[in-house]
């Protein structure tokens, strides 16, 4: 193949970003080192002047983190190391033994799982609703499965198969009981577009920082509603900092869900990432975003073999070849031609039956997944094409 270089010329295309984003804004980097030559203090816990200056990062994080969902109160959102334990923290923190759970096919298993063992092992009815063949659930149909026992609606604002938007805000137009919480995985459409918890009705928000966030590796978060921060219980115990004669966890957020010290150094990165995130002209980068995901579904739409399949809204394509594995196509996009992509089921058990055109149940090899973000280039879009139309040329598929 003519796309072979050797480790000297190599020039690497990164289209990963749905697992995570690289690279950061230099911003990123800079802070974190720093933070971590320069500083090096936990939060939270010393009155010392460097300590200080652990606090006001993790308090200004805090309140960007809150201006880019619409969250009125800083105090509300909590640290995680990832989207994973965001999850679990509201998932296990909020549902009991025997309630009623709604999901959906399109969930990464960070979601399904933790319901899943609460199906198993706490009795918990859990209700999956399906998705249509790009990845898209329908509100009504979500709707049409609650019941006045409904403690949490949990669903993704976009699926990191497919790239398909939910429609949230109906979905939260929808829960009329006080009762039922929703709880939104923002994990792939955080930092790539508007999310407004209020206008939504999100009453708890997760999604890991070192995706469309601009954080680094790390970190996570779990925004509250004031309804939801004082229905969750805690579900990692330790030191906080606060109130140390006690043997409760405190009641207060985020305290009572940031036992352990604070990945500062990580915290100051994404501070950082979200400076430069909110700095950046939005609609022009919005504008940029629908061209390379407009880009991305045009070059992937012409390969001999493959079954393009997207949501439209984000610069994310899964492909689905019959004739070969998509593990192998992965390794020679990376060996030939430097580009990194990921194969597979993408840590989502469910969607792959519904976007299939095997029959349900069928055990599938997953998807080539294609996914761009902040500074993707056309020109990379195009470099993928090319070098994905000499793979079937030469491997003879279609
Ligand atoms: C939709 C979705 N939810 C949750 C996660 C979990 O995030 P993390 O890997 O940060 O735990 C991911 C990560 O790929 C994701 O795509």
């Amino acid at each position: 193949m003519t796309g072979t270089s050797t480790s000297e010329t190599r020039q690497r295309i990164y289209l990963d970003h749905a697992a995570t984003g690289w690279p950061k804004p230099p911003e990123v980097y800079e802070a974190m080192d720093r933070f971590a030559r320069q500083v090096g203090a936990s939060a939270g816990r010393g009155a010392y002047r460097s300590a200080s200056i652990a606090d006001e990062i993790v308090a200004s994080c805090r309140r960007r983190l809150a201006r880019l969902v619409n969250h009125s109160s800083p105090q509300n959102v909590a640290f995680f190391s990832n989207g994973t334990t965001a999850l679990n923290a509201a998932v296990f923190g909020v549902v009991g033994d025997g309630d009623h759970v709604i999901t959906t096919a399109i969930e990464h298993n960070s979601l399904l799982r933790p319901l899943h063992w609460l199906e198993k092992h706490r009795g918990i009815e859990l209700d999956v609703v399906p998705c249509d063949e790009s990845g898209r659930v329908d509100p009504a149909a979500v709707a049409g499965r609650l019941r006045p026992t409904t403690r949490l609606v949990a669903i993704s604002h976009a699926s990191n198969v497919t790239g398909a938007v939910q429609d949230v805000a109906a979905i939260g137009g929808l829960i009329r009981s006080g009762e039922t919480l929703l709880l939104c995985d923002a994990a792939q459409t955080l930092g790539y577009l508007p999310i407004d918890m209020q206008a939504s009705g999100i009453d708890m928000l997760a999604a890991p920082g070192h995706k469309g966030a601009c954080g680094p590796l790390g970190t996570g978060m779990l925004a509250l509603s004031d309804k939801a921060a004082a229905r969750i219980r805690p579900t990692l115990f330790g030191g906080t900092g606060s109130i140390s004669q006690q043997l409760d966890m405190p009641t207060g957020m985020p305290g009572m869900l940031e036992a352990g010290n604070l990945n500062v150094t990580a915290i100051a990165g994404w501070d950082a990432g979200l400076a430069w995130l909110t700095s950046q002209d939005q609609s022009a980068a919005r504008d940029d975003q629908r061209r390379t995901a407009s880009r991305l579904r045009q070059v992937t739409a012409a390969i001999a073999g493959a079954r393009a399949i997207t949501g439209d809204d984000l610069p994310l394509v899964s492909l689905i070849f019959d004739a070969v594995d998509v593990g192998m196509v992965a390794t020679l996009l990376d060996t030939e031609f430097g580009i990194e992509v990921r194969s597979g089921l993408h840590c989502a058990a469910l969607i792959h039956d519904f976007i299939a055109a095997e029959p349900r149940g069928t055990p599938s090899q997953g998807t080539l997944r294609i996914s761009g973000g902040h500074g993707t280039t056309l020109d990379e879009i195009d470099r993928l094409g090319e070098a994905l139309q000499e793979i079937a040329t030469e491997l003879q598929l279609g």
